[in-house]
């Protein structure tokens, strides 16, 4: 298989005599040498002004690979034919960082304009989030193209909600190609970051398998028919990426549903305690479970294009 990078950095290989675009690691090494250390500076200055904005940079990766692909379709604003994503119910009030996300780009389009995709940016800022955060690094491999649509509907049939127990947790996880040791892999994402009142409320008002004082702990900040705003750290040390989340399942401390289900007599209980005391493994098939997640139909060569706004298509 023979490959060569063209000259506007798309790069190509050759199977079976047809150029396919693909994925690589070095996409932007001559048309945009600084995009990742641009990038990782601004996610950087960003977390360390607000530790939280790490969770909310690798939860946009997740939520724009899930529906359509990571195309950065989840950035898009609603327009007259473009029904937003941000709108879809699992998106809404909740989804976080776009401001940063329009920060990096305003860096990107000043240092090299209308070179690097805006699914590339989530790409890099989720990794370089979760290193900023103390968990690990992996190579991430670009060549993203940007979507020229959204679909509100299709994110709200694609994404988990927090309600969901583990079989529709495994079918949408499954669609996406990903079993259920990668759901569970993927879920230590709530190693880091913080969850609603109003999605973690089902669990502590209505099921059972949950730490008593864990519990109360949770109703004394989020009330039966409260407000449905106040946070909860999604584990014990929501501000630094480790395996916290695995040891907090062990012990029913898990704040939405769909965490605890992935420890509650399921077939996957097993792998949570396998991560919840061994921190590299967790590490090593994280950063490779989210490379996985970062391929998902994503576009390629002249497919799409490149937004200079990311919250819309270009004219
Ligand atoms: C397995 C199915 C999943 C469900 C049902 C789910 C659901 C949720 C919910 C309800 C929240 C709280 C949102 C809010 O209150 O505004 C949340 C936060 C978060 N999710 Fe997930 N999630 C899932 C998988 C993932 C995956 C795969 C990742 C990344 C790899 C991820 C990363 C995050 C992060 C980092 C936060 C915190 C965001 C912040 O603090 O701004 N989640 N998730
Ligand atoms: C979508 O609407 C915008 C104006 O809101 C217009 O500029 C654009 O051409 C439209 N795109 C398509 C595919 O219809
Ligand atoms: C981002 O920059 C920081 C230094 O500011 C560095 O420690 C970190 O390793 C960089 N991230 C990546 C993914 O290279
Ligand atoms: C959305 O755009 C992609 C290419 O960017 C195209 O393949 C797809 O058909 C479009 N979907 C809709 C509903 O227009
Ligand atoms: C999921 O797939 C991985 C390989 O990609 C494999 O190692 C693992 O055992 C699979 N898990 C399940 C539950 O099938
Ligand atoms: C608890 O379950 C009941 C019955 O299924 C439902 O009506 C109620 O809304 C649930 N409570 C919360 C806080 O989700
Ligand atoms: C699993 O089931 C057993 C027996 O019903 C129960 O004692 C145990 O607490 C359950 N474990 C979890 C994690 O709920
Ligand atoms: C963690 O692993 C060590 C060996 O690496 C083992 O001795 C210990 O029992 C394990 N602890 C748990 C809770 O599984």
């Amino acid at each position: 298989m023979a490959s060569f990078s063209g000259i506007v950095g798309i790069v190509f290989s050759c199977i079976f005599g047809v150029a396919v675009a693909q994925l690589s690691s070095d996409f932007y090494a001559t048309s945009c040498p600084k995009a990742l250390s641009i990038i990782n500076d601004t996610v950087v200055k960003a977390v360390q002004k607000e530790l939280r904005m790490g969770a909310s940079l690798l939860r946009l990766q997740f939520h724009d690979c899930f529906v359509n692909g990571c195309d950065g379709s989840v950035l898009l604003d609603q327009t007259s034919n473009i029904t937003g994503e941000k709108d879809a119910l699992q998106n809404q009030n909740s989804l976080r960082g776009f401001e940063v996300v329009d920060d990096i780009k305003a860096e990107l389009e000043h240092a090299c304009p209308g070179v690097v995709s805006c699914a590339d940016i989530l790409t890099v800022a989720a990794r370089d989030s979760v290193v900023a955060l103390g968990g690990p690094s992996w190579a991430v491999e670009l060549g993203r193209r940007d979507s020229l649509n959204a679909s509100k509907e299709a994110a709200e049939k694609d994404l988990p909600v927090f309600s969901h127990d583990l079989e529709t947790l495994t079918a949408l996880f499954a669609r996406k190609g990903f079993n259920a040791s990668e759901l569970v892999i993927l879920s230590g994402g709530h190693t880091i970051g913080s969850a609603a009142c109003v999605t973690y409320r089902v669990h502590i008002y209505n099921d059972t398998y949950i730490d008593p004082v864990f519990r109360q702990s949770l109703q004394s900040i989020c009330k039966f028919r409260g407000p449905i705003d106040p946070l909860a750290a999604l584990d014990n040390t929501a501000d630094v990426f480790d395996n916290e989340f695995f040891k907090d399942l062990l012990h029913l401390k898990g704040v939405l549903r769909t965490d605890q289900v992935l420890y509650h007599n399921a077939t996957t209980d097993e792998l949570v305690k396998t991560y919840s005391n061994n921190s590299a493994l967790f590490f090593s098939d994280f950063g490779a479970a989210m490379v996985k997640l970062g391929k998902l139909d994503v576009l390629l060569g002249s497919q799409g294009q490149i937004r200079t706004n990311c919250r819309k298509v270009n004219e």
